[in-house]
Protein backbone atom coordinates (compact mmCIF):
# COMPACT_ATOMS: atom_id res chain seq x y z
CA UNK A 1 0.00 0.00 0.00
CA UNK A 2 1.34 3.76 -0.78
CA UNK A 3 0.30 6.44 1.24
CA UNK A 4 -0.17 9.73 -1.61
CA UNK A 5 1.21 12.86 0.14
CA UNK A 6 -2.19 13.40 -1.04
CA UNK A 7 -5.04 12.37 -3.44
CA UNK A 8 -9.12 14.17 -4.33
CA UNK A 9 -11.16 12.11 -1.96
CA UNK A 10 -14.13 10.86 -5.01
CA UNK A 11 -17.13 8.65 -3.27
CA UNK A 12 -19.93 7.29 -5.38
CA UNK A 13 -22.30 10.19 -4.09
CA UNK A 14 -19.79 12.61 -6.38
CA UNK A 15 -20.14 9.97 -9.53
CA UNK A 16 -23.59 9.48 -9.08
CA UNK A 17 -24.13 13.59 -8.79
CA UNK A 18 -22.27 14.17 -12.06
CA UNK A 19 -24.00 11.05 -13.52
CA UNK A 20 -27.27 12.28 -13.14
CA UNK A 21 -26.18 15.90 -14.21
CA UNK A 22 -25.13 14.67 -17.94
CA UNK A 23 -28.14 12.84 -17.98
CA UNK A 24 -30.11 15.88 -17.42
CA UNK A 25 -29.92 17.74 -20.77
CA UNK A 26 -27.28 20.30 -19.15
CA UNK A 27 -25.26 22.39 -21.35
CA UNK A 28 -22.51 21.73 -19.42
CA UNK A 29 -20.88 24.74 -19.98
CA UNK A 30 -21.51 27.69 -16.58
CA UNK A 31 -25.24 27.61 -15.79
CA UNK A 32 -27.95 26.92 -12.63
CA UNK A 33 -25.02 24.67 -11.05
CA UNK A 34 -22.30 27.48 -11.00
CA UNK A 35 -24.63 29.64 -9.19
CA UNK A 36 -25.88 26.88 -6.99
CA UNK A 37 -21.97 26.96 -5.45
CA UNK A 38 -21.43 30.04 -5.71
CA UNK A 39 -24.64 30.66 -3.50
CA UNK A 40 -23.00 27.25 -1.07
CA UNK A 41 -19.52 28.88 -0.70
CA UNK A 42 -20.78 32.81 -0.38
CA UNK A 43 -23.17 31.83 2.45
CA UNK A 44 -20.75 28.79 3.89
CA UNK A 45 -17.85 32.04 4.61
CA UNK A 46 -20.50 34.79 4.96
CA UNK A 47 -19.58 37.05 1.97
CA UNK A 48 -22.34 38.78 -0.39
CA UNK A 49 -21.13 37.75 -3.46
CA UNK A 50 -19.30 34.86 -5.47
CA UNK A 51 -17.68 34.67 -8.68
CA UNK A 52 -16.32 31.33 -10.20
CA UNK A 53 -13.00 31.23 -12.63
CA UNK A 54 -11.33 28.52 -14.12
CA UNK A 55 -8.39 28.37 -11.30
CA UNK A 56 -7.04 30.41 -8.19
CA UNK A 57 -4.65 31.83 -10.08
CA UNK A 58 -6.68 33.50 -12.34
CA UNK A 59 -8.96 34.73 -9.21
CA UNK A 60 -5.99 36.37 -7.66
CA UNK A 61 -5.19 38.10 -10.79
CA UNK A 62 -9.02 39.10 -11.33
CA UNK A 63 -9.11 40.07 -7.51
CA UNK A 64 -5.85 42.55 -8.74
CA UNK A 65 -8.19 43.85 -11.68
CA UNK A 66 -11.52 43.97 -9.59
CA UNK A 67 -9.42 46.45 -7.18
CA UNK A 68 -7.60 48.22 -9.96
CA UNK A 69 -4.19 47.04 -8.74
CA UNK A 70 -2.11 47.33 -11.73
CA UNK A 71 1.67 48.67 -11.97
CA UNK A 72 1.30 48.42 -7.74
CA UNK A 73 3.71 47.39 -5.37
CA UNK A 74 1.89 45.11 -4.02
CA UNK A 75 3.50 42.97 -0.35
CA UNK A 76 3.27 39.13 -1.06
CA UNK A 77 4.41 36.80 2.07
CA UNK A 78 8.03 34.90 0.70
CA UNK A 79 6.30 31.54 1.42
CA UNK A 80 3.42 31.03 -0.48
CA UNK A 81 2.73 28.71 -3.93
CA UNK A 82 3.91 30.30 -6.92
CA UNK A 83 0.53 31.53 -8.09
CA UNK A 84 -0.08 34.16 -5.28
CA UNK A 85 3.06 36.35 -7.00
CA UNK A 86 2.74 35.25 -10.59
CA UNK A 87 -0.65 36.92 -10.55
CA UNK A 88 0.77 39.89 -8.99
CA UNK A 89 3.78 39.82 -12.35
CA UNK A 90 0.60 38.84 -14.88
CA UNK A 91 -1.40 41.88 -13.52
CA UNK A 92 1.99 44.13 -14.19
CA UNK A 93 2.54 45.20 -10.66
CA UNK A 94 5.90 44.39 -8.10
CA UNK A 95 5.99 41.73 -5.57
CA UNK A 96 7.44 42.95 -2.56
CA UNK A 97 8.18 40.03 -0.49
CA UNK A 98 7.51 39.94 3.53
CA UNK A 99 9.09 37.92 5.97
CA UNK A 100 6.85 35.38 7.65
CA UNK A 101 6.60 34.34 11.20
CA UNK A 102 6.10 30.96 13.24
CA UNK A 103 2.80 30.25 11.53
CA UNK A 104 4.12 30.63 8.45
CA UNK A 105 2.11 33.41 7.27
CA UNK A 106 3.34 37.12 6.51
CA UNK A 107 4.91 38.89 9.24
CA UNK A 108 2.59 42.04 10.96
CA UNK A 109 6.38 43.51 11.98
CA UNK A 110 8.17 42.74 9.03
CA UNK A 111 5.13 43.97 6.70
CA UNK A 112 4.94 47.35 8.59
CA UNK A 113 8.51 48.61 7.74
CA UNK A 114 7.76 49.15 3.98
CA UNK A 115 5.90 52.04 3.71
CA UNK A 116 5.22 52.60 0.19
CA UNK A 117 2.81 49.92 -0.37
CA UNK A 118 -0.64 49.74 -2.51
CA UNK A 119 -1.66 46.18 -1.27
CA UNK A 120 -1.17 43.18 0.85
CA UNK A 121 -2.11 39.37 -0.36
CA UNK A 122 -2.15 37.78 3.06
CA UNK A 123 -2.11 33.89 2.53
CA UNK A 124 -3.67 31.65 5.35
CA UNK A 125 -1.19 28.97 4.40
CA UNK A 126 -1.88 25.77 5.08
CA UNK A 127 -4.91 26.77 7.26
CA UNK A 128 -3.34 28.82 9.65
CA UNK A 129 -4.11 32.63 10.35
CA UNK A 130 -1.84 33.85 11.64
CA UNK A 131 -2.05 37.62 11.94
CA UNK A 132 -4.39 37.90 8.91
CA UNK A 133 -6.98 40.22 11.07
CA UNK A 134 -4.39 42.58 12.57
CA UNK A 135 -2.87 42.96 9.24
CA UNK A 136 -6.26 43.79 7.63
CA UNK A 137 -6.98 46.16 10.28
CA UNK A 138 -3.38 47.74 9.76
CA UNK A 139 -4.36 47.57 5.69
CA UNK A 140 -7.58 49.52 6.59
CA UNK A 141 -5.89 52.20 8.86
CA UNK A 142 -3.20 52.96 5.95
CA UNK A 143 -5.40 53.14 3.09
CA UNK A 144 -4.70 50.17 1.22
CA UNK A 145 -6.19 46.73 -0.03
CA UNK A 146 -6.26 43.58 1.41
CA UNK A 147 -6.60 40.76 -0.50
CA UNK A 148 -7.13 37.23 1.24
CA UNK A 149 -5.35 34.00 -1.24
CA UNK A 150 -7.67 31.90 0.70
CA UNK A 151 -6.75 29.01 -1.61
CA UNK A 152 -5.76 26.38 1.58
CA UNK A 153 -8.08 27.86 4.16
CA UNK A 154 -11.51 26.80 3.38
CA UNK A 155 -13.53 26.40 6.72
CA UNK A 156 -10.78 27.56 8.73
CA UNK A 157 -11.44 30.75 10.45
CA UNK A 158 -9.75 34.02 12.46
CA UNK A 159 -10.70 35.09 15.96
CA UNK A 160 -13.78 36.82 14.17
CA UNK A 161 -14.41 36.00 10.78
CA UNK A 162 -13.71 32.58 8.15
CA UNK A 163 -11.28 32.11 5.71
CA UNK A 164 -12.31 33.26 2.28
CA UNK A 165 -14.35 36.34 4.04
CA UNK A 166 -11.24 38.80 5.32
CA UNK A 167 -10.26 42.24 3.06
CA UNK A 168 -11.52 43.87 -0.31
CA UNK A 169 -11.62 40.53 -2.02
CA UNK A 170 -10.69 36.64 -1.30
CA UNK A 171 -10.04 33.87 -3.15
CA UNK A 172 -10.99 29.91 -3.34
CA UNK A 173 -8.99 27.03 -5.26
CA UNK A 174 -10.34 24.24 -6.20
CA UNK A 175 -7.75 21.39 -7.37
CA UNK A 176 -7.25 17.88 -6.60
CA UNK A 177 -5.42 19.13 -3.52
CA UNK A 178 -7.51 21.34 -1.99
CA UNK A 179 -10.25 21.05 0.92
CA UNK A 180 -13.14 20.29 -1.72
CA UNK A 181 -12.21 19.84 -5.44
CA UNK A 182 -13.59 19.70 -9.00
CA UNK A 183 -10.79 18.80 -10.70
CA UNK A 184 -9.81 22.54 -11.56
CA UNK A 185 -11.85 25.79 -10.39
CA UNK A 186 -11.00 28.79 -8.43
CA UNK A 187 -13.55 31.99 -6.41
CA UNK A 188 -13.25 35.22 -6.02
CA UNK A 189 -15.96 36.49 -3.52
CA UNK A 190 -16.48 40.25 -2.36
CA UNK A 191 -18.89 42.26 -0.61
CA UNK A 192 -18.55 45.08 -3.10
CA UNK A 193 -21.44 44.90 -5.76
CA UNK A 194 -20.47 46.81 -8.34
CA UNK A 195 -16.75 44.81 -8.27
CA UNK A 196 -18.78 41.77 -8.00
CA UNK A 197 -20.48 43.13 -11.82
CA UNK A 198 -17.22 44.54 -13.36
CA UNK A 199 -15.99 40.94 -13.20
CA UNK A 200 -18.88 38.80 -13.66
CA UNK A 201 -18.73 41.02 -17.10
CA UNK A 202 -15.36 40.84 -17.61
CA UNK A 203 -15.13 37.29 -17.31
CA UNK A 204 -18.27 36.78 -19.54
CA UNK A 205 -16.76 39.08 -22.60
CA UNK A 206 -18.95 41.35 -21.23
CA UNK A 207 -21.86 40.35 -23.35
CA UNK A 208 -25.11 42.66 -23.52
CA UNK A 209 -27.75 41.11 -20.98
CA UNK A 210 -30.16 39.98 -24.22
CA UNK A 211 -27.05 38.05 -25.07
CA UNK A 212 -26.61 39.43 -28.72
CA UNK A 213 -23.33 39.78 -29.81
CA UNK A 214 -22.83 43.32 -28.62
CA UNK A 215 -20.86 44.22 -25.60
CA UNK A 216 -20.51 46.92 -23.27
CA UNK A 217 -16.89 47.14 -22.88
CA UNK A 218 -13.50 44.44 -23.65
CA UNK A 219 -14.30 41.10 -21.82
CA UNK A 220 -12.99 37.26 -22.04
CA UNK A 221 -14.10 34.17 -21.50
CA UNK A 222 -13.35 32.97 -17.34
CA UNK A 223 -16.28 30.79 -17.21
CA UNK A 224 -15.70 26.99 -15.79
CA UNK A 225 -18.63 24.42 -16.70
CA UNK A 226 -21.57 23.22 -14.61
CA UNK A 227 -20.12 19.45 -14.78
CA UNK A 228 -17.07 21.06 -12.82
CA UNK A 229 -19.63 22.77 -10.45
CA UNK A 230 -21.80 19.53 -10.13
CA UNK A 231 -18.87 18.08 -8.88
CA UNK A 232 -18.51 21.04 -6.41
CA UNK A 233 -21.40 20.80 -4.69
CA UNK A 234 -21.42 17.09 -4.46
CA UNK A 235 -17.90 17.84 -2.27
CA UNK A 236 -19.19 20.84 -0.42
CA UNK A 237 -21.79 18.35 0.88
CA UNK A 238 -19.05 16.53 2.53
CA UNK A 239 -17.08 19.95 3.41
CA UNK A 240 -18.06 18.95 7.73
CA UNK A 241 -16.92 15.56 7.73
CA UNK A 242 -13.77 16.72 5.42
CA UNK A 243 -12.95 19.17 8.53
CA UNK A 244 -13.39 16.55 11.05
CA UNK A 245 -11.30 14.46 9.19
CA UNK A 246 -8.68 16.73 8.97
CA UNK A 247 -8.61 18.12 12.27
CA UNK A 248 -9.13 14.00 13.43
CA UNK A 249 -5.68 13.37 11.77
CA UNK A 250 -3.83 15.93 12.61
CA UNK A 251 -4.62 15.21 16.57
CA UNK A 252 -3.45 11.44 15.71
CA UNK A 253 -0.20 12.73 14.32
CA UNK A 254 0.25 14.75 16.99
CA UNK A 255 -0.47 12.00 19.56
CA UNK A 256 1.86 9.51 17.74
CA UNK A 257 4.60 11.29 16.23
CA UNK A 258 7.29 10.40 19.17
CA UNK A 259 10.85 11.18 17.03
CA UNK A 260 13.35 13.34 18.63
CA UNK A 261 14.34 14.70 15.13
CA UNK A 262 10.83 15.94 14.46
CA UNK A 263 8.16 18.74 15.81
CA UNK A 264 4.91 18.76 14.75
CA UNK A 265 3.81 22.23 13.98
CA UNK A 266 0.85 23.28 15.37
CA UNK A 267 -3.06 24.22 15.03
CA UNK A 268 -5.54 26.28 16.67
CA UNK A 269 -8.78 24.73 17.07
CA UNK A 270 -10.55 27.70 14.60
CA UNK A 271 -7.87 25.76 11.65
CA UNK A 272 -8.32 23.82 9.27
CA UNK A 273 -5.19 21.16 9.15
CA UNK A 274 -4.86 21.62 5.35
CA UNK A 275 -1.53 19.28 4.88
CA UNK A 276 0.17 18.18 8.27
CA UNK A 277 3.52 19.54 8.37
CA UNK A 278 6.60 18.26 9.91
CA UNK A 279 10.13 20.94 11.04
CA UNK A 280 13.65 18.69 11.13
CA UNK A 281 16.80 20.43 12.15
CA UNK A 282 18.39 20.69 9.06
CA UNK A 283 17.52 20.02 5.07
CA UNK A 284 19.97 17.42 5.55
CA UNK A 285 17.86 15.68 8.00
CA UNK A 286 14.99 16.77 6.46
CA UNK A 287 16.11 15.07 2.76
CA UNK A 288 17.32 11.77 4.73
CA UNK A 289 14.13 11.66 6.64
CA UNK A 290 12.10 12.22 3.61
CA UNK A 291 13.65 9.40 1.70
CA UNK A 292 13.29 6.94 4.19
CA UNK A 293 9.83 7.44 4.34
CA UNK A 294 9.93 6.97 0.57
CA UNK A 295 11.71 3.86 0.65
CA UNK A 296 8.40 2.63 3.07
CA UNK A 297 6.03 3.75 0.44
CA UNK A 298 4.90 7.08 2.28
CA UNK A 299 5.15 10.21 -0.13
CA UNK A 300 6.06 13.28 1.65
CA UNK A 301 6.21 17.00 0.35
CA UNK A 302 8.37 19.64 0.89
CA UNK A 303 7.08 22.98 2.03
CA UNK A 304 7.20 25.84 -1.15
CA UNK A 305 10.82 27.40 -0.97
CA UNK A 306 11.28 31.08 -0.10
CA UNK A 307 9.83 33.31 -2.97
CA UNK A 308 13.51 34.93 -2.72
CA UNK A 309 15.37 31.94 -3.69
CA UNK A 310 13.43 31.22 -7.06
CA UNK A 311 15.94 32.86 -9.66
CA UNK A 312 13.12 34.80 -11.21
CA UNK A 313 12.02 36.59 -8.35
CA UNK A 314 15.66 37.33 -6.63
CA UNK A 315 15.27 40.63 -7.49
CA UNK A 316 12.37 41.69 -5.02
CA UNK A 317 14.32 40.88 -2.43
CA UNK A 318 13.92 44.55 -0.24
CA UNK A 319 14.93 43.67 3.06
CA UNK A 320 16.55 40.42 4.98
CA UNK A 321 14.27 37.63 4.88
CA UNK A 322 15.17 35.35 8.19
CA UNK A 323 12.52 32.84 9.10
CA UNK A 324 11.62 32.12 5.61
CA UNK A 325 14.62 31.59 4.13
CA UNK A 326 15.88 29.41 6.83
CA UNK A 327 12.30 27.69 7.72
CA UNK A 328 11.61 26.86 4.52
CA UNK A 329 14.09 24.13 3.82
CA UNK A 330 13.19 21.64 7.16
CA UNK A 331 9.73 21.61 6.59
CA UNK A 332 7.98 18.62 5.07
CA UNK A 333 4.56 17.37 4.58
CA UNK A 334 2.93 14.06 5.65
CA UNK A 335 0.48 12.15 4.10
CA UNK A 336 -2.63 14.16 4.41
CA UNK A 337 -5.78 13.09 2.22
CA UNK A 338 -8.84 13.53 3.36
CA UNK A 339 -8.90 9.38 2.70
CA UNK A 340 -6.87 8.88 5.81
CA UNK A 341 -8.62 7.24 8.99
CA UNK A 342 -6.98 6.76 12.57
CA UNK A 343 -5.26 3.30 11.40
CA UNK A 344 -3.36 4.65 8.40
CA UNK A 345 -1.79 7.52 10.53
CA UNK A 346 -1.19 4.96 13.36
CA UNK A 347 0.52 3.17 10.50
CA UNK A 348 2.38 6.11 9.23
CA UNK A 349 3.34 7.67 12.93
CA UNK A 350 4.96 4.05 13.75
CA UNK A 351 7.67 4.13 10.36
CA UNK A 352 8.09 8.46 11.34
CA UNK A 353 9.10 6.89 14.83
CA UNK A 354 11.67 4.11 13.22
CA UNK A 355 13.18 7.06 11.03
CA UNK A 356 17.13 7.58 12.00
CA UNK A 357 17.75 10.87 10.42
C1 LIG B 1 -1.71 29.58 -1.81
C2 LIG B 1 -2.15 29.30 -3.21
N1 LIG B 1 -2.62 30.31 -3.95
C3 LIG B 1 -3.04 30.12 -5.21
C4 LIG B 1 -3.00 28.89 -5.80
C5 LIG B 1 -3.42 28.73 -7.22
O1 LIG B 1 -4.54 27.97 -7.37
P1 LIG B 1 -4.79 27.15 -8.74
O2 LIG B 1 -3.84 26.00 -8.73
O3 LIG B 1 -6.22 26.76 -8.63
O4 LIG B 1 -4.53 28.09 -9.85
C6 LIG B 1 -2.54 27.80 -5.07
C7 LIG B 1 -2.52 26.45 -5.68
O5 LIG B 1 -2.16 25.46 -5.10
C8 LIG B 1 -2.08 28.00 -3.75
O6 LIG B 1 -1.59 26.99 -3.03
Amino acid sequence: MKYNQVEPHINEDDIKNVNEYLRSGGWITEHVKTKELEKEISNFVGREYAITVPNGTIAIYLSLLGLGLKNKKIAVPNITMIATVNAILWADSTPVLIDVDENLCMSYEDLVVHKDLDAVIFVPLNGRTGDGEKINDWCKETGINFIEDSAHALGSSYENTMCGNLGDMSIFSFTPHKIITMGQGGMVLTDDQEKYEFLTNLKTFNRQKDKADWHEDFGLNFKITDLQATLGLSQFERIDSFINNKKENYKNYLRLIDNDAVSVLGFSDNEVPWFFDIKLDSLSSKEEFSNQLNKEEIETRNLYPALSKQKFLKKYRESELLISERIHEKILWLPSSNSLVEEDIEYISEKINSVNA
